[in-house]
C-alpha cells in the first residue's frame, strides 16, 4: 500500500521505517531538511535500536523515501499524522500546533477515499474536532485514530509486532473502510494473533494517555514506597520483589531509583490532568499530580544523598555521572532525570562530569554546563562520588577495577541495578535510594534551598 508518514521524529522515523519493512511503500514527509537528508541517506537521526537496518533494507528495496514537501504525501492512499505534542510553555496542556499545522498542510492533499490516521499523542476530543476538519476536506477522506505504543530502545520492535492494536474510527461504512485499510497494513501482525481492538475516537485516544498514567503510576508507587523504606530501614528492592510475585500486580515497572523521564509519560500525565480539568473532571485524575510530584522527589532526594555523602557540601567537588539519556538503549534526553540531577549538583558549586554510551552530543545541547567524558574510566578519573543514574547494561556489568581511577570510593546507585556486594568487596561504600543505607540527616536536605528540579 502507499502510505505517507508526516513527522519523522522518535515516532513517525521509526514508524516510517517498520510500514516500508511490512513491505508497503512510504514517503515520510518532515520539514527539517536536516532530518530529510540524513533518513534518505540511511542516517538515523537519533539512536534506537534496529533503524538503522530498517531504513537500509528499505532503501535497498526502494520502498522509502523522505521529502519536506507536503504535496509528495499525494497519491498515498492513507496518511499517518506522527508528529510531536510537547508539553505548553505556558501550561501543563499539550501543545496541539504541530498536529493542527500537519492536518491543515495534508488537506489539499487528500484524494477521494484516503485514510488519514493520527498516531500522535493527543488530549481526548481532538480526532472529534481533526474528523471535522478532514471532512471538510471534501473529497470523501476518512480519519482514524491509531495510537502507538512503542518503547524508545525497542521501538522497530514494538512497531513491527505490537501487543495490540487499537483503532479509533467513525461509526457506519466509513469506519468499516478505516477498519479494513487498517488491517490490510497491519496483516501480518493480525495474522500473528495480535489482539486488535475497534472503539470510538475518544476511547481510542484515551487508551493511550490511561496506559502511559498507569505507567507512570505503577513506577510512582514503588517510588513512594522507597520513600517510606527509607524512613523505617526496610528495603524497597525485596518489596518490590515480594509484591512483584503477586500476579495481579506484576514485578514490571516496579523498579525504584531516580524515576520517569523522556519524551512521553512526564508531560503525558500532565496533559492529561489539564485536559480533565477542561472537562470539568479534574478531581477523577488529580492524583496524577501527586504521582509527578513523588516523581521529581526522587530527583532531590539522589541530590540529597550526593550531597549527604560528600560530607554535607558539594562545592569544589567532582561528582562523575554514569547514564544521561533517561533510559537505556536511547540518547534522549528529554526531562532525562540524570541531567536534572547534574544540574543541580552543577548549581550546588560541584564540578559535574557525566557519560553515557549514546547520549553524549543530546546531553551536550542540553546540558553545556556538563563536562562530557567518552568512557566511565575517563568520567571518574579523580572523581570525589560516582552516581550511576542510567542503568546501561555496560554500566550494570561494571568492575570496580574499571573504576579505579576515581579518588573516592563511593557509587550512588540511582537505578538499584549494581551488585553491591562486588563493590563493598572491593572497598566502596554504596548507597541506593530506597534502601536501608540511605537515612539522611534533615539537615542536608537542600529541597528547601533550592530551586526544585524538573
Ligand atoms: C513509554 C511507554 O512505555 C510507551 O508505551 C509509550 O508509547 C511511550 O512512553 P518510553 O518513554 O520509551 O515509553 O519509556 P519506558 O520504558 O516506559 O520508561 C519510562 C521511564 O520510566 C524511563 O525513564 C525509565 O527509566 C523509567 N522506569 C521504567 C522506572 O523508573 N522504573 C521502571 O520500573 C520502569
Amino acid at each position: 500500500m502507499k502510505i505517507s508518514v508526516i513527522g519523522c521524529g522518535y515516532l513517525g522515523a521509526v514508524h516510517a521505517a517498520s510500514m516500508a519493512k511490512l513491505g508497503h511503500e512510504v514517503i515520510g514527509i518532515d520539514l527539517d531538511a536536516d532530518k530529510v537528508a540524513a533518513l534518505n541517506a540511511g542516517t538515523p537521526p537519533f539512536f534506537e535500536p534496529g533503524l538503522r537496518a530498517a531504513l537500509a533494507s528499505a532503501r535497498k528495496r526502494g520502498s522509502l523515501t523522505f521529502s519536506t514537501r507536503m504535496e509528495d504525501a499525494a497519491g498515498s492512499q492513507v496518511h499517518f499524522v506522527a508528529v510531536g505534542t510537547p508539553q505548553r510553555k505556558d501550561s501543563d496542556a499539550a501543545d496541539l500546533r504541530f498536529v493542527d499545522a500537519a492536518f491543515e498542510s495534508l488537506l489539499p492533499f487528500l484524494r477521494a477515499g484516503n485514510l488519514v490516521v493520527g498516531k500522535s499523542t493527543v488530549p481526548v476530543g481532538t480526532a472529534a474536532r481533526l474528523d471535522s476538519l478532514v471532512r471538510s476536506a471534501d473529497v470523501n477522506a476518512i480519519l482514524a485514530w491509531n495510537p502507538e505504543f512503542l518503547r524508545e530502545g525497542f521501538a522497530v520492535k514494538d512497531t513491527v509486532s505490537p501487543d495490540r492494536l487499537v483503532y479509533g474510527v467513525p461509526a457506519g461504512p466509513d469506519g468499516e473502510r478505516a477498519v479494513a485499510l487498517l488491517d490490510e497494513i497491519y496483516a501480518g501482525a493480525l495474522a500473528r494473533k495480535t489482539p486488535r481492538l475497534v472503539v470510538d475516537f475518544a476511547t481510542a485516544e484515551l487508551v493511550k494517555v490511561a496506559a502511559n498514567a498507569f505507567l507512570a503510576t505503577k513506577i510512582s508507587f514503588i517510588n513512594a514506597m522507597a520513600e517510606i523504606a527509607e524512613a523505617t530501614g526496610a528495603d524497597v528492592t525485596s518489596l518490590a520483589d515480594a509484591l512483584g510475585h503477586d500476579r495481579r500486580i506484576g514485578r514490571k515497572f516496579l523498579n525504584s531509583g531516580l524515576g520517569f523521564g523522556g519524551g512521553c509519560l512526564p508531560k503525558d500525565i500532565r496533559a492529561f490532568r489539564a485536559r480533565a480539568e477542561e472537562l470539568g473532571v479534574g478531581d477523577s485524575v488529580a492524583f496524577l499530580g501527586e504521582m509527578d510530584a513523588i516523581n521529581l522527589r526522587r530527583r532531590d532526594r539522589m541530590v540529597e544523598l550526593a550531597v549527604d555523602s560528600l560530607e554535607g557540601d558539594v562545592r569544589g567537588k567532582r561528582v562523575a555521572i554514569l547514564g544521561l539519556a533517561f533510559k537505556p538503549k536511547s540518547d534522549d534526553v528529554r526531562d532525562a532525570p540524570a541531567l536534572a540531577v547534574a544540574a543541580r549538583l552543577i548549581d550546588a558549586g560541584a564540578s559535574v562530569v557525566g557519560t553515557d554510551p549514546q547520549a553524549l552530543e543530546t546531553a551536550r545541547r542540553a546540558l553545556p554546563g556538563l563536562e562530557l567524558a567518552e568512557t566511565p574510566a575517563a568520567a571518574v578519573a579523580g572523581a570525589d562520588i560516582v552516581l550511576l543514574l542510567t542503568e546501561w547494561k555496560e554500566y550494570r556489568d561494571l568492575a570496580p577495577a574499571e573504576l579505579a581511577a576515581a579518588r573516592g570510593r563511593i557509587l550512588l546507585d540511582g537505578r538499584n541495578c549494581v551488585k553491591r556486594e562486588i563493590w563493598r568487596e572491593s572497598g566502596w561504600t554504596v548507597r541506593s535510594l530506597g534502601r536501608p543505607d540511605v537515612a539522611i540527616p534533615r539537615s542536608t536536605r537542600l529541597s528547601e534551598q533550592l530551586a526544585p528540579a524538573n
